[in-house]
């Protein structure tokens, strides 16, 4: 392996935009804990990263009067890269869909051209005894949700009326083949890399979208043959998620059902406050915690920001390809879970349990520490 001298001498510094969308809620807390680590990885790697911090969601709607100012839009599109943190809360519940927080982050999806969206959701060994299920039902839990992020019922469309005096109000799921094609590519290649098998789901049994879904997803199979495809029907999804989450690999899927699975198999790996995810399409690429603005824990020094930490590691990994980098990142934060430290929502009875800023200074002392290492022995030993 390349001491950290020659790699920065054989791969060159990076320059980065990075811009950064606190948001509402628990997202500021956790935004700052991910630029944290950013810095720290440009202060010791010689990347020169910039970052420009603008409103979005609620913040945005108290500061500007809208979820998505064009400015913020504006300077996502010129950005290398792209972290939000979380939008939404009490004080903006009672505004239409159209005018809420959460169509502020829709809209920047939109606008940034996002149609795919990655969750890996993966078990960090320290923590498979928070896990809800059995260890022996665990099993190997390593499964990445394919969430396709600019259509279906998001953004079909909806409305609402009143008929005889009752009202009415309608969403619509609508894909057409090449919206499936695009997502359905991304996750073959991902599959690629992984072990090689996908799992689309769909509920093909009632929805003519979802027989759509299928039928496309099976045709491009022959583009990959080497990849097991498999259909499943999101009911049975929910279920064998929950019954023996390490039969899956890559979970294909829409944007509703995306986002509802994604929840659910977060809880296996002990905590939505664990998993990240990363928003690919046109323009810059976009990475958020997969959780909420989480009102109650707001200001409260008790949101995991683990998250949010392996959000801004698969920045470095996936749109700027610091490999090394992100490695360093995602294995600092195993240490100090293998140390017994302990964020609220991951608590052991037998674990050092500290706050969120107690955690992020034992990630910044193993991160040290790790480099150390890595100084007198090489990566990765
Ligand atoms: P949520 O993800 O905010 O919270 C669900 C549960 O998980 C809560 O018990 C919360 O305390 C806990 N939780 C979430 N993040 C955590 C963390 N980092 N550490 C520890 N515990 C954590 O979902 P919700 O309660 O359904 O929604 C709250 C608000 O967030 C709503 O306004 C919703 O629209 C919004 N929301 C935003 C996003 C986003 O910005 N990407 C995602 C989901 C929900
Ligand atoms: C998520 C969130 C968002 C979604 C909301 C806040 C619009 O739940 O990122 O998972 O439904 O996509
Ligand atoms: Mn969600």
């Amino acid at each position: 392996m390349l001491s950290r001298t020659d790699y920065e001498h054989e791969t060159g510094a990076m320059k980065k935009n990075i811009v950064l969308l606190p948001g509402d809620g628990i997202g500021p807390e956790v935004t700052r804990a991910a630029a944290a680590v950013l810095r720290e990885c440009a202060r010791e790697f010689s990347h020169q990263f910039e970052f420009q911090e603008l409103p979005v969601g609620g913040a945005a709607i108290d500061a500007k009067g809208t979820p998505l100012p064009k400015e913020t839009l504006d300077a996502c599109r010129k950005a290398d890269a792209v972290f939000l943190g979380a939008v939404g809360g009490p004080k903006w519940d009672s505004l239409p869909v159209g005018k809420r927080p959460e169509s502020g982050l829709l809209d920047l999806r939109k606008g940034l051209g996002l149609y795919v969206n990655v969750r890996p959701v993966k078990l960090l060994e320290p923590l498979r005894g928070i896990s809800p299920l059995k260890p022996e039902r665990l099993g190997e839990l390593d499964l990445e949700i394919v969430r396709e992020l600019a259509g279906g019922m998001y953004f079909g469309e909806r409305g609402q009326t009143t008929e005889n005096g009752a009202e009415r109000a309608w969403d619509t799921e609508s894909y057409s083949t090449p919206e499936i094609e695009r997502v359905a590519t991304f996750a073959y290649e991902r599959a690629e890399h992984r072990r090689r098998r996908i799992c689309s789901v769909d509920k093909a049994n009632v929805l003519a979208s979802s027989q759509l879904w299928r039928r496309t997803v099976t045709a491009l199979n022959a583009v990959y043959p080497a990849i097991h495809l498999e259909h499943m029907y999101v009911d049975n999804a929910a279920m064998q998620l929950t019954l023996r989450p390490s039969q899956f690999d890559v979970m294909l899927t829409t944007n509703m059902f995306g986002d509802i699975l994604s929840d659910a198999a977060a809880a296996l790996a002990g905590s939505i406050g664990l998993i990240p995810s990363a928003s690919f399409g046109s323009s810059a690429p976009l990475f958020e915690p997969i959780h909420g603005s989480a009102p109650s824990l707001a200001g409260k020094d008790s949101a995991n920001p683990i998250g949010a930490i392996l959000s801004a590691a698969m920045m470095l990994r996936d749109a700027f390809g610091l490999g090394l980098e992100a490695d360093w990142v995602e294995q600092s934060v195993s240490r100090v879970l293998a140390g017994g430290f302990r964020t609220p929502d991951i608590a052991e009875s037998n674990g050092r349990n500290i706050g969120a800023s107690g955690f992020m200074e034992m990630l910044h002392e193993e991160m040290q520490r790790t480099l150390e290492h890595a100084e007198r022995y090489g990566w990765g030993v």
